[in-house]
């Protein structure tokens, strides 16, 4: 079946979840740490293949794919042209130790980046995924400037390693045991003018964050001076999609400039393409000294992430050690190169555009209709929509997770989390017809659970 074939709800092979996917999650429950059997699992299915934006599971369902391999499959899954780039790089180069036998495609890749990247963004140090960026870009701050301490923000998630963790704060529940082990991050409130932590509702501009960064965290806990920066989600994804409000993000170039803070942007999710810009950056025209990027950048072929940064980052961190065996795999350059292309040269972001105003119309009403919708975000196709409680106005994660299961035994497979919200990350060239099925289902299935609990 094509991307372009438009699945029938009802069409689904049975039961969800089927016999087949039952018995393998029992066995994965029993040797795969972490795993869950089907009747704990968030997704109780097991995947058979996947082909564009449909996926079928191992008993014959079909489902839309909202969460496009957590944002790394911007094409689809298999785009024919960046597969048989991969293949063939990998053919040509095999594996190689990059940092130590170069290949003609790391540079043309890098070339290609520094082209399209925001202004400023002059080198690239290549890794293998998205939590590496982010320790390079952690190493690059303190090599660069000398300094310990780095800033982020409540909600942001950042990866699996220690320090990507101790940077992160989505649930503390998800670092427990080890950030005593890991100082020198301080955190402070995502600019969400929907719930201002410093009691501004109806009227944050985000500018609070900033005063509370400086009156408040520079005041009392550490000097300007022994910060080397900070890293933000331009738009948080874990955290339910939120856009900082533009004067935030001229009182933190303020901030950065006063107090030589260097600013890395994590773009691990919302890069290349997801917000409906190539970079979440340019919708207020940030310049950050250091950007992360990974998961959809080889166009969801193999494993690759970069951090770019500016000639003086690149020059003060002097021989900060970055990359590994596998960073920077030719193949991966290639599948790359081939994706970049397409998202900036065949009318990608178009796409991303109208699915945007799909999901605005089919979505957005829901504020004021349904009882258990407390807000729907929508930037490009990074989407959210959070769940309250009717009865307190409370946001409810068992009403996010009764709207998901919903879903999935109605053909749609999205994230949800554990905060309260319904994300998707669909594949960013999915027809406007199949985009328009998974819209229809979300909409029914919020509507079946609010009918429910009423
Ligand atoms: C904003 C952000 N940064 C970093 C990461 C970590 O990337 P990876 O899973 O490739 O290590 C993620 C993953 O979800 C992410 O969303």
């Amino acid at each position: 079946m094509s991307i372009h074939d438009v699945v029938i709800p009802g069409s689904l092979g049975g039961q969800v979840p089927g016999p087949k996917s039952r018995e393998i999650l029992a066995r994965a429950a029993l040797v795969l740490h972490g795993a869950s059997d089907a009747d704990e699992a968030t997704i109780p299915i097991v995947l058979d293949h996947k082909e564009g934006s449909l996926l079928t599971d191992v008993d014959g369902n079909v489902f839309i794919d909202f969460v496009g391999g957590w944002g790394s499959t911007p094409l689809g899954a298999n785009p024919p042209v960046v597969m048989d780039a991969a293949v063939g790089g990998l053919r040509t180069f095999s594996v190689e130790n990059t940092d130590y036998v170069s290949a003609e495609p790391l540079v043309d890749l890098a070339e290609a980046l520094v082209e399209v990247a925001p202004e400023g963004l002059t080198k690239v140090a290549y890794e293998v995924s998205g939590t590496e960026a982010v320790e390079t870009t952690l190493k690059l701050m303190r090599g660069a400037t000398g300094r310990p301490y780095v800033i982020s923000f409540f909600g942001q998630y950042h990866g699996e390693s220690y320090a990507a963790q101790a940077l992160s704060a989505q649930q503390a529940e998800f670092h427990g045991g080890m950030r005593h082990l890991m100082p020198g991050y301080l955190h402070v409130p995502y600019p969400d003018p929907s719930r201002c932590m410093f009691h501004h509702a109806g009227q944050c501009d985000g500018t609070c964050v900033v005063a509370y960064i400086r009156d408040q965290l520079c005041f009392h806990l550490v000097s300007p001076d022994e910060i080397a920066g900070l890293v933000i989600e331009p738009i948080i994804g874990e955290g339910g999609v939120l856009t900082p409000p533009p004067p935030f993000w001229d009182a933190l170039a303020e901030a950065c400039d006063e107090f030589g803070w260097l600013l890395a942007l994590d773009e691990v999710e919302t890069g290349l393409g997801r917000t409906g810009k190539l970079f979440a950056a340019e919708h207020w025209g940030i310049n950050p000294d250091l950007m992360c990027l990974a998961k959809g950048l080889s166009g969801g072929a193999l494993p690759i992430g970069a951090v770019l940064m500016t000639d003086a980052v690149a020059g003060a961190a002097g021989d900060v050690h970055t990359g590994g065996t596998w960073a920077g795999q030719p193949a991966a350059c290639l599948a790359a190169l081939e994706s970049l292309r397409i998202i900036t040269e065949e009318g990608v972001l178009d796409n991303v555009k109208e699915l945007e105003q799909i999901a605005i119309l089919a979505l957005r009403p829901l504020r004021e209709s349904s009882p258990i919708v407390g807000d729907v975000r929508i930037r490009g196709l990074y989407i959210a929509v959070e769940f309250v409680d009717p009865s307190t106005g409370e946001r409810s994660a068992d009403i996010s997770a009764l709207v998901h299961d919903r879903c999935v035994e109605t053909g749609l497979i999205g994230i949800q989390d554990e905060v309260a919200h319904y994300r998707g990350l669909p594949a960013l060239n999915m027809s406007p017809e199949l985009f328009g099925m998974a819209m229809q289902i979300l909409v029914a299935a919020i509507e079946t659970v609010a009918e429910g609990i009423e």
